[in-house]
């Protein structure tokens, strides 16, 4: 090869590795973004953006792992659903996962759809396609366990592979019968469908939330959820909850092999079914009935946030499988956002765990779709700039199932003159000290970062607790009964004011019981229910005084460390003590190119990674939480063998019994990757119809096995 041309190719293999580093980190982002997003919906059930926003973040990542799937890991939102279950109730392993749905957004996206299961399952135009489709529930789905006619299980979706055993709760619902009849039913029959609580019934509790002083749900879904999380199954019963049933888990037989005849044997059976629902020959017959379950939207007395459009007929979805994310032969036909005028009272700044400033809009409460909303995030300060926001404006707000509200739009119109317009900061609002806004590198250009921060770190309270409560957080330490009330409480009362503070609580207690858990009835101050709350809690810090690596250190609140790149980071390192010893003593030089070796890890994490192990304040706090006696177990990932596991395959030619699509995802599904190019990494080759002769050549040169598509099919069935 010629010199300039080396030299050209080896200037391309560059700009493409750049690339491909710039959208690592962009992935990486995205990912951390969503797990954020998917804590805050399906654990605090408390988002903070809008469901189309959501969507939004989704798309794009299916995007780009699309244009690169080898920048994908293990943290992609498209291998998982769901949130962790929690741990107050019994767990419940599902016997086929529950899982999410792919959304579309408008008909292309569904024609898109129907396109590629035509593809897919190789039926032509002049087949018929039968859908069914039916609302889809703004609830929680759960599944229901009958054995011999009885109902025995009742169980939330959790994580989608384990869910929590609420039967109780569950058997308080009307209209989910406790027995069906065992001579029609099959003899193990597992419903799915979707908890709900109706606008109604979301008013009364509200009203009497108010009544009592306590604070109200944001909307039935969140109130839903509150209420079948009871622990205690009377109160569940007082929140007048309901159910659709619209699908099915495992079941011993299916009289039925289409999913429009199984639902109505299901409401046969005495399930509650939706009855807006029907049989659809055609794209355009779905849409016509989309239009027009979107015109009664208001009036079906529940949320309904789209409509599900499913393939009826059973052979073909078997044949579709389901990512791990979603069955292939579904799709959600979102619906718009609901929207409403209010007015913006207040514009306040909290402080996060590592310092940015967001500021929130404090706003008139307005009624959204059944929602009652009275603040929204704005984000950052950028964000009021360009929509041009002053406190005293009419704004649009746009709610879309079930989250925080976003405002959209200033009416302008409607702005009276004497407002004036908000600027960021110079100081910390908590704690005094300077605002800063980080600068980003982006190749040689430097761009500043969208939101400002404030310089205080251990000095700004609000830092101090928002680090804390992180350090105690479900994805983190997950200490129970240590949330942001008891925080505030033991950091007001100087009894915690760093992480490792909680470790010596219980030693504290028992030197010398300090007054915050004494309390005072009549003229005597005693020490009664509220001790065996911190005794209680003593108990849960000590279970958690054993840890992963990647937990640990996403539990540390590094700046710009999420879950995913500490998975990456712990799996390289090994071990704490490994960590300590070789970020020190190599050079940062060296530190940064084992990090950003890893595949997943961007210079903004590996800088602060660097940084926290090598500044003396936060090196101490690691080396302070061994002392107290925690455990920071070494990383050991553990892997499911196939016996593909692993293995790259390649296909030549055109196969018989399946489309390509089916081959991979089958060849997927056992572990292991199909490749687009022979090389001598290439495990096995496997020759249809017409292969491409060279590539069988080149593989028999390679020592590569070559299967036949029978032998590929008898080989993997073995
Ligand atoms: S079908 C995933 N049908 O939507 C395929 N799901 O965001 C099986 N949902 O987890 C479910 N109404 O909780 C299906 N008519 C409906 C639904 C529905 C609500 C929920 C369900 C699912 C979630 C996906």
């Amino acid at each position: 090869m010629s010199s300039k041309k080396q030299k050209d190719q080896s200037s391309l293999i560059n700009t493409k590795n750049s690339l491909e580093k710039k959208v690592k980190i962009k992935l990486e982002k995205l990912y951390e973004t969503i797990k954020k997003h998917d804590f805050a919906y399906y654990e605090n059930h408390n988002p903070t953006i809008s469901d189309a926003e959501y969507d939004e973040i989704r798309r794009l990542i299916l995007e780009i792992e699309k244009d690169y799937p080898s920048l994908i890991t293990s943290n992609s939102p498209s291998l998982r659903v769901g949130a962790e279950p929690s741990e107050k109730f019994k767990k419940v392993k599902h016997s086929t996962p529950m899982l999410s749905i792919q959304n579309a957004k408008n008909k292309e996206e569904v024609i898109a759809w129907s396109d590629s299961l035509r593809n897919f399952l190789r039926i032509d135009e002049n087949n018929i396609i039968e859908y069914v489709a039916e609302p889809k529930i703004d609830g929680l789905s759960a599944s229901l366990i009958y054995e011999d006619g009885v109902l025995k299980v009742g169980a939330t979706r959790g994580n989608g592979k384990i869910g929590e055993d609420i039967t109780e709760n569950i058997k308080t619902i009307k209209g989910i019968p406790h027995t069906i009849d065992k001579k029609r039913a099959p003899k193990f029959l597992e419903i799915r469908g979707e908890v709900y609580m109706s606008h109604d019934n979301f008013n009364l509790l509200n009203e009497i939330q108010d009544k009592q002083g306590k604070e109200l749900f944001k909307n039935p879904r969140n109130a839903a959820a509150g209420s079948l999380k009871q622990l205690d199954p009377k109160e569940t019963a007082k929140r007048s909850l309901e159910f659709f049933a619209y699908a099915w888990g495992s079941a011993s037989s299916l009289p039925y092999d289409n999913h429009y005849d199984l639902i109505n044997f299901f409401k046969d059976l005495g399930f509650p079914t939706n009855d807006n629902f029907g049989l659809f020959k055609s794209i355009d017959e779905l849409i016509i009935f989309y239009e027009d379950i979107l015109e009664r939207r208001g009036s079906l007395g529940y949320d309904i946030d789209g409509i599900v459009y499913k393939i009826n007929r059973l052979d073909w979805r078997e044949r579709l499988q389901s990512t791990e994310h979603h069955p292939r032969w579904a799709i959600a036909h979102k619906f718009p956002a609901e929207k409403a005028v209010t007015k913006i009272l207040d514009i306040e700044i909290q402080v996060g765990r590592t310092g940015v400033l967001t500021p929130v809009a404090r706003l008139s409460p307005v009624n959204i779709g059944g929602a009652l909303v009275s603040n929204s995030s704005l984000h950052n300060f950028e964000e009021i700039k360009r929509k041009d926001i002053r406190i005293g404006d009419m704004v649009w707000v746009q709610r879309a199932g079930d989250v925080i509200p976003q405002v959209i739009k200033v009416i302008k119109e409607k702005r009276k003159n004497d407002l004036t317009s908000i600027n960021p900061p110079d100081n910390c609002p908590v704690c005094g000290s300077k605002v800063v806004r980080d600068k980003i590198k982006l190749g040689k250009k430097e761009k500043e970062e969208k939101y400002i921060r404030c310089t205080g770190e251990f000095k700004c309270s609000s830092q101090v607790i928002e680090r804390i409560k992180h350090f105690s957080s479900k994805s983190a330490f997950d200490i129970d009964g240590l949330g942001e009330k008891q925080i505030n409480e033991y950091y007001s009362e100087k009894l915690i004011k760093s992480p490792v503070d909680i470790f010596y609580l219980e030693k504290k207690y028992k030197d010398n019981p300090p007054p915050f858990w004494r309390y005072t009835s009549g003229s005597k101050t005693k020490i009664g229910t509220i001790k065996d709350s911190a005794l209680k809690l003593f108990e849960a810090i000590n279970r958690k005084r054993e840890i992963d690596l990647d937990r640990f250190l996403f539990s540390l609140g590094i700046r710009h460390l999420g879950l995913s790149s500490a998975d990456l980071i712990a799996n390289y390192y090994k071990s704490i003590d490994a960590m300590l010893e070789n970020i020190s003593s190599n050079s940062i030089n060296q530190s940064m190119q084992e990090l950003l070796s890893l595949d997943g890890v961007g210079e903004k994490v590996a800088i602060s990674i660097i940084d926290f192990f090598q500044n003396s304040d936060t090196r101490q706090l690691i080396i302070e939480l061994i002392e107290s006696g925690i455990t920071v177990k070494n990383y050991n990932k553990e892997i499911k063998e196939t016996k593909i596991s692993d293995k790259t395959i390649l296909i030549t030619g055109t196969l018989k019994t399946m489309s390509r699509a089916e081959a991979k995802v089958k060849i997927e599904l056992l572990g292991a990757k199909l490749s687009s190019s022979l090389s001598k990494k290439t495990n096995y080759l496997i020759a249809g119809d017409k292969p491409t002769v060279s590539k069988v050549d080149k593989a028999n040169n390679f020592g590569i096995r070559v299967f036949s598509e029978e032998e590929w099919n008898d080989f993997i069935e073995e």
